[in-house]
């Protein structure tokens, strides 16, 4: 039997990445599938953990997929209008956006997270055509990698930000528009009502008593932009769209008036910065 891999040395922030593993690994199962991520599938059983606790969050299950599809179909885009992109997605965690977007035959694509979580994603998910960087995102020493290419540039960040101070948040971007300039950047923003409330989240309360908490939250895309003044809106979309048919009835209900679109529904955005 093959020995299974345990994700120990990692801190609780990072082992959030087995949400959105779990999620396309159990939609993959699904004839009517929104995401089709064959990866995802295999890893998880490569990974030695209980995840049956995350049964029970079938919302985040689905929104998991919906974001990720929204931010690949997004990500596209990108590439279409720049074939010679640079594609660095933060945050990778476990996710094989390079894998399941078809390898794009883009200049570079660079998936980054903390150290001892690209150890685990080596073991798992080994590069192929595509680089792994060892490093935070809030490290400038990423950006001069990607600035050598000298070509266009898309950052792809999802399930993330969430978890930073708005002030943290605001460095980045101004980090980003510095090193960076004239890069786009793909991200989910959580509404405002969850922030502070880790514990009411479906899959996050299944990882104990203190989960890593939400602390950045915005109300519309406003609020993205002024923390990077000069930046614009390209695109933005909300969750709903491709999972509401999915959802529980009395939000599907909710989500009809604008209260609940204001309140209740992620935003799916590409802001150029
Ligand atoms: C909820 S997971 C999302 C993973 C992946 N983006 C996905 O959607 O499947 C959050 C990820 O952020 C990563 N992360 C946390 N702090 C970070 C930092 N300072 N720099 C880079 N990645 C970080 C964690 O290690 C973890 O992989």
């Amino acid at each position: 039997m093959i020995e299974k891999i345990s994700p120990k040395d990692i801190t609780v922030l990072s082992s959030t990445m087995l949400i959105p593993l779990w999620a396309k690994a159990v939609e993959y199962e699904r004839p009517d599938a929104i995401l089709h991520d064959k990866e995802a599938a295999r890893m998880l059983d490569m990974i030695d953990y209980d995840f049956t606790p995350f049964a029970k969050a079938k919302a985040s299950q689905v929104g998991c997929c919906g974001r990720a599809r929204l931010l690949d179909e997004m990500a596209q885009r990108f590439i279409d209008e720049h074939p010679d992109a640079v594609v660095v997605q933060l945050g990778a965690g476990l996710d094989a956006r390079y894998e399941r977007m078809g390898r794009p035959n883009v200049t570079a694509w660079y998936d980054l997270d903390l150290p001892e979580v690209i150890d685990v994603r080596r073991m798992l998910l080994p590069e192929s055509s595509n680089h792994y960087l060892g490093v935070s995102m809030f490290d400038e020493s990423w950006t001069d990698t990607v600035a050598a290419h000298g070509k266009p540039v898309l950052l792809v960040i999802e399930g993330v930000l969430m978890y930073f101070e708005e002030a943290q948040v605001q460095a980045f971007f101004q980090m980003v528009q510095r090193k960076l300039p004239g890069t786009q950047i793909v991200l989910d923003a959580l509404f405002k009502k969850m922030v502070g409330r880790a514990q009411q989240h479906d899959a996050l309360r299944q990882m104990g008593e203190t989960p890593p908490e939400f602390r950045w939250g915005v109300g519309s895309a406003d609020d993205v932009l002024k923390l990077a003044p000069g930046s614009r809106l390209v695109e933005e979309i909300g969750l709903s769209s491709i999972c509401a048919p999915r959802y529980p009835f009395i939000l599907r209900l909710l989500l009809k008036t604008r209260w609940g679109r204001e309140n209740l529904d992620m935003r799916i955005m590409r802001i150029q910065l």
